[in-house]
């Protein structure tokens, strides 16, 4: 029986020794030292043992389950690192190679051109007021002047819900929407920028497009507080030395109206392809709040009095950066936008 431990034990060391991973150590450790193994198995046979000769049998079997059972995690201990240097082998992380650039993230040149009008204006006391995109017809058109089948409508032709609910065509709706919670409560200075909608896709024109309105009211305000207040926006915005010209127009909503130009800001007055020769560029509608505009939205013309503006961001943003295609603004290319950081 010592012969046959003796065997058992070999047998177990050069398994041990000749296994291959963890899982085949734990195979082996079930198979000689498991309940079930071959240890047991050979000290169930004691029994048969002479009584003087199981102490020592006895001692010789734990002293061989100790050894194995050491063994075995010595083994266990070099499988576990060659398993590890194994895995780090082939997960190899080369530290030189060059990392993942984070790119830096800017403003669209649109929103840049929206935050310096908001200063500007912010700078001359204005308050900032924000409207419906979706808009309804009554506030779009209505309320300015704009009745069913005034033909003032058909330059605005836009995208409808219903018949009475549109995405708006311009922010001059907020100008009845503030006077409309504000009065008759005096003064009114505020700016509105926002997105508009029409029916207009070329170069120069896009479906989608910003607008700044303006809006002033108080017992006296002129034409020469709108022509000061222009004047000195299109000096921030675009240089001391800037000109502005009003040109007599029409919008129902204001009485008089006006085009504003700015002098060209490529040739500065001279003449050049930009302003078609003429040094002027058309950058904003104006006028003064008109009387039926001031009814409808609860203040007494005879009372007050009162100007507007309505600006398009993108025609002024094109100037600025020297873009001549509207659509490079929503072509959302990385490449010329990264030129305004
Ligand atoms: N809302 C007009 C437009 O979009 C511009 C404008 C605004 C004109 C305010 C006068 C006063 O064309």
């Amino acid at each position: 029986m010592e012969q046959e431990l003796r065997d058992m034990e070999q047998q177990a060391k050069d398994k041990i020794s000749a296994a291959e991973n963890l899982d085949q150590l734990e195979k082996i450790r079930v198979e000689f030292l498991g309940k079930k193994g071959n240890l047991t198995t050979i000290l169930r046979k004691m029994g048969q043992l002479p009584e003087d000769e199981r102490p020592k049998i006895g001692k010789l079997a734990n002293e061989i389950r100790d050894g194995l059972e050491s063994f075995l995690k010595d083994r266990q201990e070099e499988l576990k690192e060659k398993e590890l240097k194994e895995k780090l082998e082939k997960e190899r992380i080369d530290v030189t190679l060059p990392g993942k650039k984070i790119e830096q993230g800017q403003k669209h040149p649109l929103n840049k051109v929206l935050d310096e009008i908001n200063e500007i204006f912010l700078g001359m006391g204005y308050t900032i007021q924000d409207g419906p995109e979706i808009e309804t017809d009554y506030y779009n058109f209505e309320a300015l002047n704009i009745p069913k089948g005034h033909p003032a409508r058909e330059m605005q032709d836009s995208f409808y819900f219903t018949d009475e609910i549109l995405l708006r065509t311009h922010t001059s709706p907020i100008q009845a929407r503030t006077m409309e919670k504000i009065a008759p409560k005096l003064p009114i200075r505020i700016i509105c920028t926002g997105k508009v909608y029409r029916k207009d896709d070329d170069a120069t024109h896009s479906p989608m497009f910003h607008q700044v309105e303006g809006l002033v009211v108080d017992e006296v305000i002129t034409m020469g507080d709108l022509k000061g207040t222009l004047l000195n926006f299109a000096r921030q915005m675009f240089g001391e030395k800037q000109q502005i010209r009003l040109r007599p127009s029409y919008f129902p909503f204001t009485e008089p109206s006006a085009e504003v130009d700015i002098s060209c800001v490529i040739c500065e007055g001279s003449g050049c392809r930009i302003c078609k020769n003429t040094g002027w560029l058309e950058i904003l509608g104006a006028g003064m709040v008109h009387p039926r505009v001031f009814e409808m939205s609860g203040y007494d013309p005879e009372k007050v009095t009162g100007f507007a503006f309505g600006m398009g961001v993108e025609r002024i943003a094109m100037l600025k950066y020297g873009f001549d295609d509207m659509r490079v603004f929503f072509a959302n290319d990385k490449r010329m936008f990264r030129q305004f950081i």
